[in-house]
């Protein structure tokens, strides 16, 4: 059994982070989330992975590499253009021969793993496996709609007008059915090939595509609201572990992680909080759910429910949450008078401001 990661996209949901660099590789407590995708395959004894990448391509790769570090294979595909998930199954062909394959959108992320999902896949007679999952706004999502006995009976990609709740987990699982029905298929209307009419071609045919009922945390981390939802969830299982040094004037409450050569000196940490290599945390308030990226200067500041990624400073503000700070970003309080607002903020970027 092989894997495909798609690790393409435009990820206009996550800009301005996206117009630079890759969503895959937005960090969750300081891990891009795509690698929690990789473990997860490896841990289900597949070691064939191609990756789908588009204009990110070169990021991905420095990243993930040939991808010894996870105990994989990496095989790199290049994607002209996001033409859909679809359109990934077909030039991935040759890298899949006839293979069976699992399909894990790189952007996803599920706990709990997909050990037992592959397994229960190897072991059933299916064309396809797709998991599914209730959510509140399934017009968002890939849609299922089952019959009394549990059976598929249609398929949409974010329908205006849903026939369920059962949202499409980004994780599937095919045989080499699949190639004959991705290259059947049309466009959609959004000029992508959609995985939800290949899957449907699949049903039309006979095919029997089976659905999974998943009841762990799942979440397609497109959003910066998912982003951060998946940053507590992950937060909440870490481990105390202090690498870095931690002053005696600092009072720390629940569970932290303090990597390597970070500095907190003079600061209030409630956990789950996890502090960067060689950051430096001086006089200031990090909350619960937030995660500092490394090379970060956090002084006179509170952070709550966020995530700070690499090498950015936020000083002299009071307080942040819910916020989403890229690599590079300064944050820092404008002149007393006037009294003003001053920024310098990119493209399709989000401010929200007090006052
Ligand atoms: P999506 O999140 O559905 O698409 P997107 O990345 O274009 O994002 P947005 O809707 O915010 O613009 O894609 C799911 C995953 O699949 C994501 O990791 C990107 C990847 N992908 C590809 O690799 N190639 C593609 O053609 C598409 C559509 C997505």
């Amino acid at each position: 059994m092989k894997a495909l990661v798609l690790a393409g996209g435009r990820g206009t949901r996550l800009r301005p982070l996206t117009n630079t660099s890759a969503k895959q590789l937005v960090p969750v407590a300081n891990k891009p989330v795509i690698f929690y995708g990789l473990e997860a395959i490896r841990a289900a004894g597949i070691t064939d992975v191609g990756i789908i990448v588009g204009d990110t391509g070169d990021e991905v790769r420095a990243a993930i590499g040939d991808g010894g570090r996870f105990g994989i294979r990496v095989t790199y595909i290049p994607q002209e253009a996001p033409l859909g998930l679809a359109h990934c199954v077909l030039i991935a062909r040759d890298f899949l021969g006839d293979d069976d394959f699992v399909m894990y959108l790189g952007d996803n992320f599920l706990v709990g793993g997909i050990q037992e999902l592959v397994s229960a896949f190897r072991a059933g007679d299916y064309s396809a496996q797709i998991l599914l999952t209730p959510v509140d706004d399934p017009g968002s999502y890939g849609v299922a709609e089952l019959g009394r006995s549990g059976q598929i009976v249609g398929l949409a990609e974010k329908p205006d007008d849903p026939a369920s709740d059962l949202a499409i987990v980004g994780v599937y699982m095919f045989t080499a059915a699949v190639h004959d029905a991705v290259r059947a298929i049309r466009p959609s209307a959004r000029g992508e090939l959609e995985i939800t009419d290949a899957l449907q071609w699949l049903i039309d045919h006979g095919h029997h595509v089976h659905s999974h009922l998943i009841t762990g945390y799942w979440k397609d981390t497109g959003r910066v609201r998912d982003m951060l939802e998946c940053n507590r969830i992950v937060l909440e299982s870490i481990e105390t572990s202090i690498g870095g040094s931690v002053d005696d004037r600092t009072e720390v409450t629940g569970r932290v992680v303090i990597e390597p050569g970070a500095v907190v000196e003079g600061s209030v940490l409630r956990g789950p909080v996890v502090v960067g290599a060689d950051t430096k945390i001086v006089g200031s308030y990090l909350g619960p759910f937030t995660s500092i990226g490394a090379g970060c200067v956090v002084e006179d500041a509170e952070i709550e429910y966020s995530i700070v990624m690499s090498d950015s400073t936020v000083r002299g503000v009071s307080r942040i949450e819910a916020s989403l700070i890229g690599r590079g970003v300064e944050v820092t309080p404008a002149r007393k008078a006037p009294n003003t607002h001053q920024l310098v903020i990119g493209d399709h970027s989000t401010v929200r401001l007090r006052g």
